[in-house]
């Protein structure tokens, strides 16, 4: 099979290894959608030996810390993150689920606060795997398929 060529950046990061199709919502979660600059690259359906299909995302010259990734790991757990300096890898770390996550998912509770108010949602992770997160507002836990549906 022929392989599709994406070109390798100079200098900036590289989001890999997203499920297929999540690549905007990764773009939009990290405001790089807003960003003025540099380029941005969504390689979007690329076929991986890990997951079938794949979205990558590369951003030039703009390095993205750890804690700024972090917030995609709803959605691309698996994601790697490349930091990239004069065309090669110089750094790679795994998305982690951070300790709490605000402004992403919406709380499953109608009557929440956060839901009524200009609130950022904010919750607490109570477990990482499997996924469990409480409300700092009402307290209300979620897991499972409640998050995919709130995101
Ligand atoms: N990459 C890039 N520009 C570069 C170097 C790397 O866009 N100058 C991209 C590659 O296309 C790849 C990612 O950064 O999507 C990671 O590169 P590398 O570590 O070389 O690839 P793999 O070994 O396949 O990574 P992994 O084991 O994490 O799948």
């Amino acid at each position: 099979m022929a392989e599709l060529k994406v070109s390798a950046i100079r200098e900036g990061t590289v989001i890999d290894h997203i499920p297929a199709g999540k690549g905007l919502e990764v773009i939009k979660i990290l405001g790089l959608n807003r960003v003025n600059g540099g380029i941005l690259l969504l390689a979007a359906h690329v076929p991986s030996k890990k997951l079938g299909r794949k979205d990558i995302v590369k951003v030039e010259g703009k390095f993205l810390s750890e804690e700024e990734v972090n917030k995609i790991a709803l959605i691309a757990p698996n994601a790697t993150v490349n930091i990239v300096r004069d065309y090669k890898v110089t750094e790679k770390f795994k998305v982690d689920v951070p300790e709490e996550i605000t402004g992403i998912l919406r709380c499953a509770n109608p009557n929440c606060v956060s839901n009524h108010e200009y609130t950022t949602s904010r919750f607490y992770v109570v477990s990482k795997d499997p996924l469990k997160v409480r409300c700092h507002y009402c307290e209300r836990t979620m897991e499972g398929e409640e998050i995919l549906r709130n995101l």
